[in-house]
């Protein structure tokens, strides 16, 4: 793990990074800017920095800022969705271009890769990127981007983010790190060597299941920040000021979320490494997971989303599922509820993932009530 100094940086910047308190009435909270226009100054000017929302909001600079600083990089443009922060990284690329991506990717990445982007020209190919030889194979001279998330959904398989980075680099490519499930305060791809580093924030950082976004924070300013805030400007895809509102606020109680989220997270997977109904517990923070000595050097902390495989197939998994109290049965992840999904189900029939497979995505229930409410599913669902 990481040292503590970073950690309390971290901390630090969650709280006050981007929020200074109004000028105009000393509100420690920034107000909500629903202006969509700024007035302009006598001389012509805009000193204040405002012009039209599309290019620019208050409450846009405070999200992009915090983001900026949580993961260090050096600018970060704000979206109204994971997906299309995403979009906007891979339509940043010119057609003909050939992307790597991790075969157990977000597989709305995948679907966009395949559908409206292959039109757009791109070409991708899907490897397991946790394998540094494979990712060297698969690599080119063609490749403009490698896509990498890490640990990754749901098998939570970890990659060698600065060997990526070497690779990418290597042949004049660069790395996008998908860093949602690990937030900033688990993982800063940047300092690895990644060039982007892509959130969903409507989970762990905007925290409360209540707002989509999504952001992407850039390590140095060029050609590719510029396309990314012509995706803003132009194209007009830009998250509105009471969801960056919301996703600013809900990034000031991330530290303490994530920290109980974490340590809950690393019980539950104890527990059900040790019940005989579970074949198989993916989590980096177990000692004998394959990810672990990888994941301890890169990461500061194991994070707060497991996945296990029960004896049987879809049928026991969904039974399990079923059985749950305290567990929703919901997609998606990083709220304060407790969620359980049958991940293959989701995805659909051509899903690589284990019919066996539930995804936890731990929230901040009391942890005993966490694991009681896990066994009584395991031995209520697999006794029907
Ligand atoms: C890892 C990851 N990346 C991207 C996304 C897409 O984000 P959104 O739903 O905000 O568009 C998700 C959504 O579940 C995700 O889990």
């Amino acid at each position: 793990m990481r040292d503590s100094c970073e950690r309390d940086r971290a901390a630090t910047n969650a709280v006050h990074a981007g929020m200074q308190p109004d000028p105009s009435t000393g509100a420690v909270m920034p107000p909500i800017h629903l202006a969509t226009t700024f007035e302009r100054d006598v001389d012509g000017g805009y000193e204040r920095g405002y012009v039209y929302s599309r290019q620019g909001n208050p409450n846009r600079s405070s999200l992009e800022l915090a983001l900026t600083e949580l993961e260090r990089g050096v600018a970060c443009a704000a979206f109204p969705s994971g997906m299309s922060a995403a979009f906007a990284v891979l339509f940043a690329l010119d057609p003909g271009a050939h992307v790597v991506v991790a075969d157990d990717c977000y597989y709305g990445v995948g679907e966009l890769l395949e559908g409206p982007l292959a039109r757009w020209g791109l070409r991708a190919d899907f490897v397991d990127l946790s394998s540094v030889d494979t990712a060297r194979q698969a690599i080119t001279q063609d490749t403009k981007l490698v896509w990498a998330e890490s640990p990754s959904n749901p098998m939570l398989k970890v990659c060698d983010l600065a060997a990526l980075a070497e690779l990418a680099h290597a042949q004049g490519a660069s790395l996008c790190v998908d860093n949602t499930w690990p937030t900033p305060l688990g993982q800063q791809p940047l300092l690895f060597g990644a060039d982007f580093s892509l959130h969903s924030t409507t989970k762990y950082l905007a925290g409360h299941s209540d707002v989509l976004g999504g952001a992407v924070v850039v390590r140095r300013e060029g050609v590719f920040l510029d396309r990314l805030r012509e995706a803003q400007d132009l194209a007009g895809i830009v998250p509105g000021p009471f969801d960056c509102w919301l996703t600013r606020r809900g990034i000031l109680s991330l530290p303490a979320r994530l920290e109980r989220q974490v340590e809950s997270a690393q019980m539950i997977a104890e527990a059900l490494h040790g019940h005989p109904a579970v074949t198989r517990v993916h989590y980096p923070g177990l000692a004998d997971d394959p990810g672990h000595s990888l994941a301890s050097k890169q990461m500061k902390n194991f994070g707060g989303m497991l996945s296990f495989q029960v004896v049987g197939g879809e049928t026991e998994a969904m039974a399990v599922a079923a059985h749950t109290q305290l567990f929703r049965r919901a997609t998606s992840l990083g709220g304060p509820e407790s969620l359980i999904e049958h991940r293959a189900s989701i995805e659909g029939a051509h899903s690589q993932i284990p019919r066996s497979l539930l995804r936890l995505s731990v929230g901040l229930e009391g942890t005993g009530d966490l694991i009681d409410d896990l066994c009584q599913a395991l031995d209520a669902g697999l006794s029907t």
